[in-house]
Order: C-alpha cells, then sequence, then structure tokens
C-alpha cells in the first residue's frame, strides 16, 4: 500500500475497540495514535502495534503480536499470534507471519557499549527484513536481518533464515536451505520435463540456475543479492 493510499489514521483514543471504517482493534491491543490501518484490518488481544507502522487493507494482527515502529505491512497480510516483527521490517501484499515468528534488527547485539553505559536507539543502525508478496514464514522460524525472503516462498516451522531466499523456494532446517520448489498454492511442485508443475493449480514454473520463475511470468523475478542455496551468505 502507498503511504496514505486508502487507509484512515487511528486518531482515536484508547480505551478501545475501535470500530472505524470496517476495521477493529481490541480493546485489550496496544496501537500508536499515528498507526495507519486500511479498511477491513483487524488487530486482535493484547497485540501491540507501534508508531508510525502501516497496515494496509483485510490484514490480520493476531493475539500478542508485536508490530515495530514504521514497519510497513500491505494488503492482506496475517501475523499470527505473539510473532515479533521488528523494525524496519517491510513486508508486501499476502505474507503470511506464523505464530512466534522473529524478525531480528540488529546483526551484533549488544545491551551496552564498551565502557559499560547502556546503547539507545541511536546507538545502532538497525537491518531489516523484507517479506515479498505472497510469501509464508512458518512457526517459530526466525529471519535474521539483513534477508529478503522472495515471492511466494515458505520458510519451514523452525527454521533460522540467515541469507536472501529466492522466490517460490521451500526452505527448512537452521541454517534454512532450499528443499523443495513451491507454487503460489503453497505446495511443493512436481518435476515435469523440464520444468515444474503445481500438483494443485496446474501452474507451471520454469528453473534457471537457482531461481524459479512463473513460466509465463507475470512480474519480474527478485534478483537475490545473497542467495540460500549453499547457505552461505553472498554479496552483489
Ligand atoms: C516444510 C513443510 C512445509 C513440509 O514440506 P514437505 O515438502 O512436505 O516436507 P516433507 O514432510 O516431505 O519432509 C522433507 C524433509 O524435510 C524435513 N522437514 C520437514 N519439515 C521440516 C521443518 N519444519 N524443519 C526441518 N526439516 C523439516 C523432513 O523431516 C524431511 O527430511 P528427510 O528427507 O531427511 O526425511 C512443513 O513441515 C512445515 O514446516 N510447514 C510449515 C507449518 C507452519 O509453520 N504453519 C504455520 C501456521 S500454524
Amino acid at each position: 500500500m502507498a503511504p496514505g493510499q486508502d487507509s484512515t489514521k487511528l486518531a482515536v483514543p484508547h480505551p478501545l475497540p475501535i470500530e472505524v471504517s470496517h476495521m477493529f482493534v481490541h480493546e485489550s491491543a496496544d496501537v500508536a495514535d499515528d498507526l495507519e490501518i486500511g479498511e477491513g484490518s483487524k488487530i486482535w488481544h493484547l497485540a501491540q502495534v507501534r508508531e508510525g507502522a502501516r497496515l494496509g487493507r483485510s490484514c490480520v494482527i493476531g493475539r500478542g503480536a508485536y508490530i515495530g515502529p514504521g514497519v510497513s505491512l500491505g494488503d492482506n497480510c496475517k501475523v499470527q499470534n505473539y510473532a515479533l516483527v521488528y523494525e524496519p521490517a517491510v513486508v508486501e501484499d499476502g505474507a503470511f507471519i506464523g505464530p512466534a515468528v522473529v524478525f531480528t534488527n540488529d546483526y551484533f547485539p549488544r545491551s551496552i557499549a564498551p565502557d559499560g553505559t547502556l546503547k539507545t536507539g541511536d546507538d545502532w543502525e538497525a537491518v531489516g527484513v523484507t517479506v515479498r508478496r505472497g510469501a509464508s514464514i512458518g512457526a517459530r522460524a526466525v529471519c535474521v536481518a539483513p534477508v529478503t525472503i522472495g515471492r511466494w516462498a515458505l520458510v519451514a516451522a523452525g527454521a533460522v533464515v540467515t541469507a536472501d531466499v529466492p522466490a517460490f523456494a521451500l526452505v527448512a532446517g537452521v541454517p534454512a536451505r532450499r528443499i523443495r520448489w513451491v507454487g503460489k498454492a503453497g505446495v511443493p511442485l512436481d518435476r515435469d520435463g523440464d520444468g515444474w508443475v503445481c500438483p494443485r493449480t496446474g501452474e507451471r514454473y520454469v528453473e534457471s540456475g537457482d531461481a524459479l520463475t512463473e513460466a509465463t511470468p507475470t512480474t519480474t523475478p527478485v534478483s537475490a543479492t545473497r542467495d540460500i542455496t549453499d547457505g552461505r551468505r553472498r554479496r552483489a
């Protein structure tokens, strides 16, 4: 969602519940005053959504989930219970963030500086997780920023993602490695001659190098500067 587009500034004071323009915020949720929230979105019990965050239309934020300051979610995203989406995460349309998922934002974390003083937000530069359109992150997976999860990729439950995940990859394990390709329906693809086919939808995909794309691409494939094929980070 573009900033300000089809969204409503949540200028309604607590206590809630708030029902404005067909959206819902449970009374126990802790939401910032300047949250932008799209029509049809729902924020459930005990969730916290911080200042400057933007939710697109028809998003669902589950119980106890945390959405950090300035985090951006597209339309039709689901953030399941107790997921921690730390800033500066960017989550595109239709992404699924499973229960208890963690997006980190500090690659070498420290509570204190070498002189023993408490570090503040100004003492480090946050790095973010980007989740492309339609991708899913399984339960209790950890995505170690900076990292990008490609379009329609699927991260298995419990995985630790340390490098970019190509579009349509199914990755699992610690560190996460690609074990299969999946289609837009989320199920593993079957080999079909030189290409791949979805057993559920019949959609076809073409493999080229370490990348998979739709047989008739509708969008430009994401080019990963680092990929997960061999589990190592690569710089462009
Ligand atoms: C990965 C997943 C999609 C299964 O994919 P699949 O292609 O059907 O995988 P299979 O069951 O055929 O297993 C293939 C291999 O991966 C392993 N595997 C499966 N899931 C795994 C996981 N989460 N982590 C690590 N390894 C996993 C299997 O043990 C198997 O290993 P083996 O070949 O050594 O025996 C599924 O296990 C998963 O994690 N789904 C996400 C569930 C989730 O978090 N939902 C969120 C809403 S509750």
